[in-house]
């Protein structure tokens, strides 16, 4: 450290909150920087498994202190369970340890409902949102209208904005999408006992950070879902509506440019992606049922926010170059390689083909796909079980060729590959 950055080079569910988790042994301070609770990091450590929607991973190593950035929306339902079932497990969530930005934004009911009209008045167009009510809450932030979390330190001021937003969303609600209005009075009663569970958490994180920076501190910054749902850089339409990419940390948690030391990208070892958009490598039948899984394991690739079946492919060399671009990434953290084992060859996506002309970058960027079908090599596969491994040289030749092709590939290192879902199941190969 000073400032690691940690993002996801894909469109999500890389295994974040497992590297972060790691990492965070060595770090002072942990700070998720945007998103809100559609993202699930999944942590597990010995027999335990954690769940987190909006406290960073960090929190599960005792030393480290947890930050809410600015770039974040939160539920703050979501939030205080969070809390109680981590205080629940023994974890100190104290105000102490836990700072939430004065300047993150509210997610609402209102949010909520109207993320689920959207997306049912969109019908075969919908993008397949978490509904968590993440893009309502991020255009009333654009359109300078939000709700900030520093109001709830002022609780009659703020149960008469929340009144009055839950009034306003129901006439959006019921005229253009025939939806049921809320109850403004039961919601802003509601929220202010939220407000004064939550005031003790709430101050100026960026302060904070700019502190433990310049003290030596080591800062890890948390993105959340993945460089290909960015709202700027990624599979637009079909994005989220914050900035998962290295720059959303620092507008995300209000630190200058300078501090930053290492941009890390995790990506799976094969590609996945959960909701509609385009996704060239994507596969179905045999294959897609052995990088899926059942649904047996907690691994198995189905949503940890909605449980929704996640779809698969193979890995995407022209996707990961532009994540590697678009972010500045310094190195990579590739997850999952235990679950290529048993499959007899490998495919992985060189470049894309249109029109019969060969493209080893994007012309314009993700966000229209149709036009490109990927081009593959093969690779041999490898049958021995990854789970015990753990030193680069011990891994099957195969697996090694495997590794050595996505740093050339991508241009950059792979720092740690994880071969299992528990904390100790990494390979540190540089
Ligand atoms: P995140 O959103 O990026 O934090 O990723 P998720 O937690 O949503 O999804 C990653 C899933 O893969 C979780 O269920 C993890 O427990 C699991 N996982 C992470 N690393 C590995 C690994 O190396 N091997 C296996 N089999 N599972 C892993
Ligand atoms: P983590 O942090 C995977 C996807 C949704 C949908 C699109 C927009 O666990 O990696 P939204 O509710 O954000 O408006 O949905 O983004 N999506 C994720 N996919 N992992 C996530 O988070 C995601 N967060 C949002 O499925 O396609
Ligand atoms: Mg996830």
């Amino acid at each position: 450290m000073p400032l690691t950055i940690l993002v996801g080079a894909q469109w999500g569910d890389e295994g974040k909150g497992r590297i972060v988790d790691w990492l965070s042994a060595q770090a002072d301070v942990v700070a998720r920087f945007n998103g809100g609770d559609n993202a699930g990091h999944t942590v597990t450590v010995g027999s335990q498994t954690f769940k987190l929607h909006l406290i960073p991973s960090g929190v599960i190593h005792p030393r480290p202190a947890c930050v809410l950035g600015n770039g974040m929306v939160i539920n703050p339902e979501t939030l205080l369970n969070e809390m109680a079932s981590l205080k629940a497990a023994g974890i100190n969530v104290s105000p102490a340890r836990l700072r939430v930005s004065h300047a993150a934004h509210l997610i609402t009911p209102a949010h909520r409902a109207l993320d689920q009209a959207q997306e049912r008045a969109r019908g075969l167009g919908k993008i397949g949102t978490t509904g968590r009510g993440i893009g309502p809450a991020y255009t009333d932030k654009a359109s300078r209208r939000g709700l900030r979390l520093e109001e709830m330190l002022d609780p009659p001021a703020f149960a008469a904005r929340m009144a009055s937003h839950i009034r306003e969303t129901n006439m959006v609600l019921q005229s253009l999408y025939a939806a049921d209005p809320l109850d403004a009075d039961k919601l802003s009663e509601e929220y202010a006992a939220y407000a004064e569970k939550l005031a003790p958490y709430i101050s100026d994180v960026s302060a904070f950070l700019a502190r433990a920076l310049s003290e030596g501190k080591g800062v890890l910054a948390e993105g959340a879902q993945g460089t290909l749902l960015d709202l700027d850089h990624g599979t637009y339409p079909f994005v989220t509506s914050s900035s998962p990419t290295a720059p959303g940390a620092l507008v995300g948690l209000g630190l200058g440019i300078l501090r930053v030391e290492r941009v890390i990208g995790a990506t799976k070892a094969f590609q996945t992606r959960v909701g509609e958009g385009p996704f060239p490598t994507e596969v179905s039948g045999a294959v897609a049922g052995h990088l899926r899984g059942t649904g047996a394991n907690p691994w198995d690739e189905f949503g940890t926010t909605t449980g929704r079946p996640r779809r698969v492919g193979w890995l995407d060399g022209v996707l990961l170059r532009y994540a590697v671009r678009v972010n500045g990434l310094t190195e990579l953290i590739l997850t999952k390689l235990d679950v290529l084992s048993g499959l007899e060859t490998l495919r992985i996506c060189t470049a894309y083909r249109s029109a019969g002309k060969p493209y080893t970058d994007l012309p314009l960027g993700p966000a229209d796909l149709s036009p490109f079908e990927p081009v593959y090599e093969e690779l041999p596969g490898w049958q021995e079980d990854l789970s015990a491994v753990r030193r680069r040289q011990d891994l099957p030749a195969a697996a090694r060729r495997y590794l050595e092709r996505i740093e050339t590939l991508s241009g950059i290192p792979i720092r740690l590959v994880t071969v299992g879902a528990e904390r100790s199941q990494v390979v540190e190969t540089s």
